[in-house]
């Protein structure tokens, strides 16, 4: 439970989250600061740049913790940069140019969190071929030209995936495993994950995540509630495809 007094903050990315999860966001100039032991792990050497995004992220995930009941604790950093959060909670930081947010939630509710932000803006040159494939391509080609940088959102579907998969289970992933299906009607995507890893619980499974593009950015979410995957050990679901959804 989130703590009882804390007022959860409304955010542009709580609209693509369940109420379970607590997101914190800045948009504009970012401003934070790190505790001793954050600051520890970027160095002297940083950019200022990147100085503030990561002073940014920290600090809407050091809000969104408290908020969650997690006050005062420091966001440590993994072998492969993903953020190490305090035991009983998972969540996921994420900045563009103009907007940085975190979001968090008990591991009670949800197995693992993924979120992202990109520019509405179109790939660069060459990269789109790169990170989309088969049926991914067919679906950009058929989509409607409202405005929405469809090659960018299809970019940052598969940059959540990867951050909700990658701190269960520690593996790289490659575009061309991470199968996207949209719902241009729903604003919610599928993600289906190939290849044969450890976990019979993350790699074969289908995803829900949702998106939202406002104030030219493009945002993403995957949330993999604990109660979906407990359903599926339990068998409930067996015979049918299993959509892990928020
Ligand atoms: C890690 C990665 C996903 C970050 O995405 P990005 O669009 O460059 O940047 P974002 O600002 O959205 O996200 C950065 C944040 O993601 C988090 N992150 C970084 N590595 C992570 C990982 N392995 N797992 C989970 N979260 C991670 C960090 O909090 C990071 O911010 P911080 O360094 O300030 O703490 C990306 O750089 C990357 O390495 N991608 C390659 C892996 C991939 O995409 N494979 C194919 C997917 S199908």
């Amino acid at each position: 439970m989130i703590a009882a007094e804390q007022a959860i903050p409304t955010t542009m990315l709580s609209k693509i989250l369940p109420t379970t999860v607590v997101a914190v966001e800045q948009t504009g100039v970012f401003t934070g600061t790190l505790l001793d032991e954050e600051a520890a792990l970027l160095g002297p050497n940083v950019v200022p740049l990147r100085r503030a995004e990561f002073a940014a992220g920290r600090t809407c995930a050091r809000e969104a913790l408290r908020v969650l009941g997690f006050a005062g604790q420091p966001v440590l950093r993994g072998e492969n940069r993903q953020p190490l959060w305090p035991n009983g909670v998972v969540g996921s930081i994420t900045h563009c140019d103009g907007y940085c947010a975190a979001a968090v939630a008990r591991a009670d509710d949800m197995l693992t969190i993924g979120i992202d932000a990109e520019k509405n803006q179109s790939l660069p040159e060459h990269v789109l071929e790169a990170i989309a494939f088969g049926e991914e391509l067919e679906w950009l080609r058929r989509s409607p030209q409202n405005g929405i940088c469809w090659d960018k959102l299809l970019f940052s579907m598969k940059e959540a995936v990867y951050k909700a998969w990658y701190p269960r289970e520690r593996r790289w992933l490659d575009f061309d495993q991470v199968g996207i299906a949209p719902d241009v009607e729903e604003n919610t995507f599928q993600a289906r994950i190939s290849g044969t890893f450890s976990s019979p619980v993350l790699s074969g499974q289908i995803y829900r995540g949702r998106y939202l593009v406002a104030q030219s950015l493009i945002l993403t979410a995957v949330c993999i509630p604990t109660a979906a995957v407990a359903t599926r050990r339990d068998g409930i679901d067996a015979s049918r495809p299993n959509p892990l959804s928020i």
